[in-house]
């Protein structure tokens, strides 16, 4: 395949960024979108010229850390694929595609298509601690879980914290993030005793890093690689108006059940 790419090139945060136009010739289909800009870099590292930056570690979907915006789409056009299991048979020869860093203020560029998202670690630095009894692990049905909790529990925990929702939202809304995180311990009984003061904490801090508010526009859903429903934001506001009705004045223990 050939391929033409318009890439956002950008020193670092200070300095103005601009596309640059790349040939890519010889392009295998069979390429993943990552193995493609590798290729794109080596050549540009034989001529002598500065490799396009770009965020990545697992490359199997699980790490969160490859965020480009791939033709206006945060992990490129194919539904529920982070950019790193898109593979190259997705485009056609001599397609034109444009990449970009995920725009959102909150998430200040580094340098090209990588950008800083130490933002969502403090929202998650935020979510604090779970209390947990210490002493021998117990036996796996000692806590008993029904089954459509453990359920729910478990497609929460699938968010990777790649940041696409917020890519794709037009306010730049890390609700999907958050709520998917708040969602996976607050459907859980282990997740009980910090519960209402969890939600509070990240609630808080998710708005003190100048993310928008959620005006369900459903993109984060849609750009989600690990199928995040927008009803866990619904489950967040629930808690989050629970937690501020009782604020204060809360029992220590127990948080209220899982309802
Ligand atoms: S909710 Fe989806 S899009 Fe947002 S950070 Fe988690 S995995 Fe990524
Ligand atoms: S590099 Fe880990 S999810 Fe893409």
């Amino acid at each position: 395949m050939r391929l033409t790419l318009n890439v956002w090139r950008q020193k670092d945060s200070k300095s103005d960024g601009k596309f640059v136009t790349y040939d890519a010739p010889d392009i295998s289909p069979d390429m993943s979108f990552l193995e493609m800009l590798d290729v794109v870099n080596e050549r540009l590292i034989l001529k002598g010229e500065d490799p396009i930056a770009f965020d990545h570690d697992c490359r199997e979907g699980i790490c969160g850390m490859c965020g480009i915006v791939v033709n206006g789409n945060p992990h490129g056009p194919r539904r529920g694929t982070t950019a790193c299991q898109l593979h190259m048979r997705t485009f056609k020869d001599g397609d034109t595609i444009t990449l970009e860093p995920w725009r959102a203020t909150p998430f200040p560029v580094v340098k090209d298509l990588v950008v800083d998202r130490g933002a969502f670690d403090r929202v998650i630095a935020a979510g604090g601690f779970v209390s947990v009894s210490t002493g021998g692990a117990p036996d796996g049905n000692a806590i008993p879980v029904p089954k459509g909790n453990a359920d729910l529990a478990m497609d929460a925990a699938a968010c990777i914290g790649c940041a696409a929702c917020v890519a794709a939202c037009p306010n730049a809304s890390a609700m999907l993030f958050v709520s998917a995180k708040i969602s996976h311990l607050g459907l859980l009984p282990q997740g009980q005793p910090e519960r209402r003061s969890r939600v509070e904490s990240m609630v808080a801090q998710m708005d003190a890093e100048g993310f928008g508010t959620c005006t369900n526009h459903g993109e984060c859903e849609a750009a989600c690689p690990k199928g995040i429903r927008m009803e866990f934001i619904g489950r967040m506001n629930g808690d989050f108006v629970k937690a501020s009705l009782t604020s204060g004045r809360r029992e220590t223990a127990g948080g209220g059940g899982t309802g």
